[in-house]
């Protein structure tokens, strides 16, 4: 057989090779056949898997304690691609407020499906037995959450949700893998936006479900039905990502507590979110749940309206005004006018967001120069 062209002497490339085709030639019949009776892990078309995908799936099974893992399109498409694998007509769905703003849009679809819907506050956690139904198939949630930095102790929903039978699902986007590994405390899926912390620069779209190996089956033949699945290029720059992962969330949790309580004497600052800090309501359950730090997201409100919000944000230097969060770059933004967008106006303070609450995605810089910038972006604000 003549070598292959990748690797003629047996050597292997450094790094994931980007593997742009859609179909692959057959060698014959009987691999064909051990491909699709699952015997063996090959590829015969782009939408049912790639091997740039695959490494990264890999990979991101590894960092949530997982036995597999389904990477796709971006974090929305992986928490649709969970709501439609696992929920039908006349289930029950309780979402736990804060979730991402998009999940509100997908919920007005699985209504239309027939599948009953709930939002209650994570701040109402300990009432979640009052919310519960015989049908409650699924209980999605964030911790800590999107925005506010809610946290739930997902051990003790685990407890509830066995009371009716359903399954839990936590979005560990905000926490990351690094902090926090929600498997390890009873959900038996975990969903993320890779575009985030793990991608972790800005330039990649991704989503990643990672459960079990029998959970994996399921979201494959969901993702292979839908064509959710990954491009390689994408594949192969969350690759990389992954590999500063560890010393990025490390330096943007370490940023963010110091951030944190530069904020906290602050009286321009009139509430002030951060699971890292006692006065959090959440820091027992976070300290006990999470790991090495609370991650990178603060949220926080500035002076007494969004005037004085927008004021503050206009005037930072190095802290960039953008959504999106997890990144190398400090991301702040106004939930209100744009993560929140997704909802209803008379929804968007619900739960807890107010017109002047921003959010801060801490990245790798330097703490001492976030903590400078803003400082003199506080000096816009009126006392
Ligand atoms: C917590 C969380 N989950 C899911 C999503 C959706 O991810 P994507 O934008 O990759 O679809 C986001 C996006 O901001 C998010 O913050």
């Amino acid at each position: 057989m003549a070598p292959d062209p990748l690797t003629p002497y047996g050597n292997r490339p450094m790094v994931t090779p980007i593997v742009n085709a859609v179909n692959y030639e057959y060698l014959s019949f009987e691999v064909l056949r051990q491909i699709t009776d699952g015997e063996i892990d090959g590829y015969t078309y782009h939408r049912d898997d790639n091997p740039t995908v695959r490494e990264v799936e890999r990979k991101i099974a590894v960092l949530e304690g997982a036995e597999d893992c389904v990477v796709c399109t971006s974090g929305m498409a992986a928490c649709t691609m969970v709501y439609l694998t696992y929920l039908k007509a006349g289930d029950h769905l309780l979402l736990f407020h804060d979730t991402y703003g998009a999940n509100y849009k997908v919920s007005l679809i699985l209504e239309r499906l027939g599948v009953e819907v709930t939002w209650v506050d994570a701040d109402d956690a300990e009432r979640l037995a009052d919310h519960l139904r015989p049908n409650t198939r699924m209980i999605f949630l964030e911790t800590p959450s999107n925005p506010l930095c809610k946290v739930l102790d997902i051990a003790g929903v685990r407890k509830a949700a066995d009371t009716t039978g359903a399954m839990l699902v936590v979005d560990n986007t905000f926490a990351t893998p690094y902090h926090q590994n929600p498997l390890q405390w009873g959900a038996e899926l975990v969903v993320h936006s890779a575009t985030k912390a793990l991608g972790g620069h800005n330039d990649l779209m991704a989503g990643a479900i990672a459960g079990s190996k029998e959970h994996y089956n399921r979201l494959w033949f969901t993702r292979q039905a839908i064509g959710t699945t990954l491009d390689a290029y994408s594949a192969f720059l969350l690759d990389r990502g992954l590999k500063t992962f560890p010393l990025r969330a490390e330096a943007m949790a370490r940023g963010a507590q110091a951030v944190a309580e530069f904020l906290a004497g602050d009286a321009r600052i009139s509430r002030l979110l951060y699971p890292g800090l006692s006065s959090h309501p959440g820091h027992a359950v976070a300290a006990r749940q999470m790991r090495r730090g609370y991650g990178g997201m603060l949220a926080f409100d500035v002076g007494h309206n969004e005037e004085d919000a927008k004021r503050f944000i206009a005037a930072l230097q190095t802290i960039y005004h953008a959504v999106s969060l997890g990144a190398t770059e400090s991301l702040i933004c106004i939930p209100y006018l744009t993560t929140m967008l997704y909802l209803p106006p008379e929804m968007r303070t619900t739960f807890g967001v107010r017109r002047n609450t921003v959010r801060l995605s801490v990245g790798v810089e330097p703490p001492e120069l976030l903590i400078k910038d803003l400082r003199q972006a506080l000096a816009c604000v009126g006392a």
